[in-house]
């Protein structure tokens, strides 16, 4: 793809500083998962390196990483996606030998879910290595880490050869991004550099289990679904979503949680079903839209798809009902898709609790601005 002029490198090294979150352009380098150019992993490493920010694939959503070693650098990681310093990061590793650099009193539950599910989209939340600046964890003892599967991510996490510090690559409170398009979307011209390695896999961001308390508890439901996490955490505690009315009362443990995220800006209502009654409430709430001059899309199953359409309404297809897989996949694209289609009302309705249906619903909530509607 394109490689930009980085006029910033002729800078003086003090204005650099001071001014990383300014590019002119951000350099696109095409990395597909197939067949990685070596240049374009040793360029981007080189930069993390240096302490720049670099966007690249993992298997769940792009990440925005940084140097976790540097404060400096992980400023700039903020800095970029306008995120308060109270929301911690995930810090990422090429495997699980470098777990001990970033935590430290590591349970042996914490080496079994590693063994189990690393490289993959499951995130730890454990005592943070002073090594570790507390700017990453938002100022806290714990820190999430994960090894993401992604041939891409871990080329670079290889070659950098340091703990890469990444949130999802969007501006604050936006949909994260599942393509290189998606990050440059949000972000181009405040990062140094983006790995175009394609649409991700799993599409809905890492499962965040925190192993500092007892029972363990499940901050956020993801790619990992919760009954496989059972296996090896029988006690683990995961709080009952809201389905109507006010957000939890509960206070989130980290400001990530928050409810409102992942927002579109078109409003957007959410059907607490699934099946044949998610499909009439989707019809009811858009005739009457409809009626009312509105222009109304839904992110709908594939099943679905024709009768909405017969209705009127623009539908971003999401893939068969009961291939979660394919669901949570095209869900943010899906929800970008609509919401920059400038229309007044976009629907729709949850895939059950099930497997991933609950990271599904999660998202879909947190979009729809904290919760569901009853059907
Ligand atoms: O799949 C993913 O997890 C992606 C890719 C890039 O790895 N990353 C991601 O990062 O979703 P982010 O920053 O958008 O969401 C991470 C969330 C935080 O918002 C917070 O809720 C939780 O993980 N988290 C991170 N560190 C934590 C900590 N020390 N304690 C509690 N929660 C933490
Ligand atoms: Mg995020």
């Amino acid at each position: 793809m394109v490689a930009a002029a980085h006029s910033w490198s002729h800078m003086s090294a003090i204005d650099a500083m001071n001014d990383r979150t300014q590019h002119p352009q951000t350099l696109v380098l095409s990395t597909p998962p197939d067949a990685i150019p070596a240049d374009a992993i040793a360029q981007a490493a080189r930069l993390l390196r240096a302490g720049d920010v670099v966007a690249f694939p993992t298997e769940t959503v792009y990440g925005l990483g940084a140097d976790a070693t540097s404060e400096v650098a992980v400023r700039r990681i903020f800095a970029a996606k306008e995120r308060p310093l109270s929301d911690p990061l995930i810090v990422h590793l090429a495997d699980v030998t470098q777990l001990a650099d970033v935590t430290r009193d590591i349970p042996s539950a914490a080496l079994q879910l590693a063994k189990r599910f690393w490289p993959g989209p499951l995130t730890m939340v454990l005592p943070r290595n002073a090594r570790i600046p507390a700017l990453v964890a938002a100022g806290g003892d714990t820190i999430g880490v994960r090894v993401p599967a992604h041939p891409v991510a871990l080329a670079l996490l290889r070659a950098a050869d340091i703990p890469v510090a990444a949130p999802s690559a969007n501006r604050f409170m936006h949909t994260s991004p599942t393509t290189a398009a998606h990050v440059l979307a949000d972000l181009n011209g405040r990062i140094a550099c983006v790995l175009d390695g394609g649409p991700t896999q799993v599409g809905v961001e890492s499962t965040v289990v925190d192993l500092t308390t007892i029972p363990p508890r499940l901050l956020r439901p993801g790619g990992v679904t919760l009954e496989a996490l059972r296996v090896i955490l029988p006690d683990i505690f995961a709080p009952e979503p809201a389905t109507q009315g006010a957000p939890s009362a509960e206070p989130a443990r980290a400001p990530g949680q928050m409810e409102r995220h992942y927002a579109p800006h078109t409003r957007l209502i959410v059907f607490a079903a699934t099946g044949k009654p998610a499909l009439a409430a989707m019809l009811t709430e858009a005739n009457a839209a409809l009626a009312r001059g509105e222009q109304v899309g839904a992110l709908a199953a594939d099943e679905e798809a024709a009768t909405l359409e017969g209705a009127g309404v623009r539908v971003a297809r999401l893939g068969p009902a009961d291939d979660l897989a394919a669901i949570s996949r095209r869900l943010y694209a899906a929800l970008r898709e609509l919401d920059s289609a400038e229309l007044d009302l976009l629907l729709a309705h949850s895939f059950g609790r099930r497997g991933l249906g609950l990271a599904i619903e999660d998202r879909l909530r947190r979009a729809a601005g904290g919760h569901l509607r009853a059907v």
